[in-house]
């Protein structure tokens, strides 16, 4: 039987009266004015991985055979994060620190995104320094936050104390204050003493410390805080500072950094707040082993960070005597100032195997590299490279 019903009309896109073609509907008015964070994260496996400032040598033989030991009917349930939690407590010897206290996020970068989603909003401002961490910024602002950024100060690049403090103090208080201690990429350190002045002086801010590179140098505020909990008979650590957020990862001493696991560290309530705005199970089972693994073989950690602080040493005697300019701090990373250019001289030593970061553009330090610090094998590899590209003599 034919149809009694019209043929439907071919679109024509010459006809005024076809379809307009399809568009995607714009996100936030935040969202729309934001690029993508982009790192230069593709195609680094084999290469000697100076750009990131990852553990360069790979987790402990406990974490992988972990790993390897988890059955398969562990991939079918639902990961769960009380015994990490513990765990943490347990490795930061925290009396007075409870589970409650400590949140577990997809890598610290997770840990700084929830921390904006539940406390900056349009019209609050961001706190920070320039040049520091590069994901603060795009954080910020898709949250529609305004951002106020204070430079460190030269020659040293000193933190710039007395500009946080009058911020702070300012009749409408930042709601957030990020400090990055000690700061990637400066190294500039900041006393533990003087973060906690800041967050007892701002009780309206957040402020949250981004411990990353604490173990390169024993900057953390964690010690004094559990030092006088348990001086004080194991009272709560934040009692006094409930608007303090510590952040650490397994990413830079472990040897996880794939896995993805950080921690936020602070009061109860505020720990809570951030962890509202993550999903139930944002970190999966893999990684929880692997955290529990590597936090349960801390010697492993320590040989690796006192490698790493002996290469330090090693590589910065070197630059002294060849008269390159650079400047160290604390954290596993230098900067150097190369004489060829440092987009010259970066894609040199990619030639060679060897992945640096290029600074250009960043307030400060542009023209500089950022190398990050692995074991005395490596940097020797970097300083032959680097020396034959700059046309050095042999240390
Ligand atoms: C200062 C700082 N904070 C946070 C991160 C992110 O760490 P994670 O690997 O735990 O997400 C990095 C990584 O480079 C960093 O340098």
């Amino acid at each position: 039987m034919e149809s009694s019903s019209p043929a439907p009309a071919s679109p024509s896109p010459a006809s005024p009266a076809s379809p307009r073609p399809p568009v995607s509907p714009p996100a936030r008015p935040e969202v729309e004015s934001l690029q993508a964070y982009s790192a230069p994260l593709e195609g680094r496996r084999g290469l000697l991985r100076l750009d990131f400032n990852e553990n360069t040598v790979g987790p402990s033989p406990k974490v992988v055979a972990a790993i390897r030991a988890i059955p398969p009917e562990e991939y079918a349930v639902y990961p769960e994060y009380d015994g990490l939690r513990e765990a943490v407590v347990a490795a930061l010897g925290g009396s007075g620190l409870h589970p409650e206290q400590v949140g577990v996020f997809n890598g610290v970068d997770a840990a700084l995104h929830a921390a904006f989603h539940a406390f900056g909003g349009p019209g609050d401002t961001l706190l920070t320094t320039s040049p520091t961490f590069g994901y603060y910024t795009p954080c910020a602002r898709m949250q529609g936050m305004a951002i106020e950024a204070i430079p460190y100060r030269l020659p040293g690049f000193a933190f710039p104390l007395e500009e946080i403090r009058a911020a702070l103090a300012a009749p409408e208080p930042p709601r957030l204050l990020l400090l990055c201690n000690p700061n990637n990429p400066t190294g500039t350190r900041l006393p533990a003493a003087a973060v906690l002045e800041l967050a007892a002086a701002a009780p309206r801010t957040v402020v949250v410390v981004d411990e990353l590179y604490e173990a390169f140098t024993g900057d953390s505020v964690l010690p004094p805080l559990l030092q006088a909990a348990a001086a004080g008979g194991g009272g709560d650590p934040f009692a006094a500072y409930p608007n303090l957020l510590v952040l650490r990862s397994l990413s830079k001493t472990a040897g996880i950094a794939g896995l993805r696991i950080g921690f936020a560290i602070g009061a109860a309530a505020l720990v809570d707040r951030v962890g509202r705005v993550t999903g139930p199970y944002d970190v999966n089972s893999f990684a929880v082993t692997a955290a529990l693994a590597a936090l349960a073989d801390q010697p492993y950690v320590d040989a690796y960070v006192a490698e790493v602080l002996r290469a330090r040493d090693w590589l910065l005697e070197r630059l002294r005597q060849a008269g390159v300019r650079h400047h160290a701090d604390g954290g596993n990373y230098l900067l150097l100032w190369p004489a060829g250019g440092a987009q010259a001289v970066e894609a040199a030593l990619r030639q060679a195997g060897i992945l640096v970061r290029s600074m250009a553009g960043k307030p400060l330090i542009d023209g500089s590299l950022r190398v990050s610090l692995g074991s005395g094998e490596q940097m020797a590899r970097f300083w032959d490279a680097y020396r034959r590209i700059e046309g050095l003599a042999a240390g």
